[in-house]
């Protein structure tokens, strides 16, 4: 599948199959797309635990059990605990001195002594700010999105999950203080249809992006929305006619108490 038709395609799966393990090279597929994800100063600070339902220890699974999804992490055969070990950063040097002798960082024949005279002081001088969340937290999110891509394209569904007990979780699973549990990633054989009813709704495109200046809206060309529809990455709107009667076929097949929400 192409990548623009992948990116349209893509849905958070809320409803997997739970007999059907998840082949554990498909999950180490998604691992190495995020190994390969850029990240501010090459620091690689996004790290993971793969849960598999049916073979982990029980404490390991009991730790995950507490989210407000808590259904779609019982239903689905793998969970990835996404986080972020803010230790990576102390080795920032080290990382930005890897790059240059890799040719991606600076020209010419004083870059090594630019380097540790100019750069690596400004980084040290903000390393504080570096480990506070915000920028390692968009790097992670570029991996998880590169990961989730790899899994749709292996037909594998996945939906990402938050909540206020992130911390818990961190806890329960014995990682180190440094880091943060980012979210969770249920991933399994989707029980609903691909398309998922359809393209979830999302605002309006120029109340989003602007253009030379806040508040002059992007110009949004009709031709390139109609040449993304042809190639399938702008989609059909949600809810597609049928969806609340696959909604309800899932609850009894998968045996859903409740709303499905919590
Ligand atoms: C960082 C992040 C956290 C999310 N947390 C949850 C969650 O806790 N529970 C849930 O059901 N969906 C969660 N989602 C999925 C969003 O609700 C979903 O992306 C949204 O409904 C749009 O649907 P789509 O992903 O199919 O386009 C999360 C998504 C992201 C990116």
């Amino acid at each position: 599948m192409e990548l623009r038709e992948a990116i349209g395609r893509r849905r958070s799966i809320r409803f997997m199959r739970p007999y059907r393990p998840v082949e554990p090279e498909k999950i180490q597929r998604m691992l190495e797309a995020a190994r390969l994800a850029s990240h501010w100063g090459n620091v690689s600070t996004l790290r993971a635990v793969v849960v598999f339902r049916d073979t982990a220890p029980d404490d390991v699974r009991e730790a995950l059990t507490a989210p407000v999804a808590g259904f779609q992490i019982r239903a689905a055969p793998v969970t990835i605990v996404w986080y972020l070990d803010t230790d990576a950063i102390d080795e920032q040097s080290d990382r930005l001195r890897e790059l240059l002798r890799a040719g991606a960082l600076g020209v010419g024949e004083n870059k090594e002594k630019a380097l540790e005279e100019q750069l690596l002081p400004i980084f040290e001088g903000i390393q504080d700010l570096l480990k506070a969340p915000g920028l390692s937290e968009v790097d992670c999110g570029q991996g998880i999105a590169q990961a989730t891509l790899v899994a749709f394209e292996q037909g594998l569904g996945t939906c990402c999950l938050s909540g206020p007990n992130m911390d818990e979780i961190r806890q329960r699973l014995g990682l180190p203080d440094a880091c943060r549990v980012i979210l969770l990633q249920t991933v399994g054989y989707p029980a609903e249809s691909p398309d998922a009813g359809g393209q979830r709704p999302r605002l309006p495109f120029g109340d989003l992006f602007h253009m030379n200046g806040y508040g002059k809206p992007f110009p949004r060309s009709e031709e390139v929305v109609a040449e993304l529809q042809r190639d399938n990455m702008i989609q059909e709107q949600a809810p597609a006619e049928w969806r609340e009667a696959e909604l309800e076929w899932l609850q009894k097949a998968l045996d859903i108490k409740g709303a499905g929400l919590i």
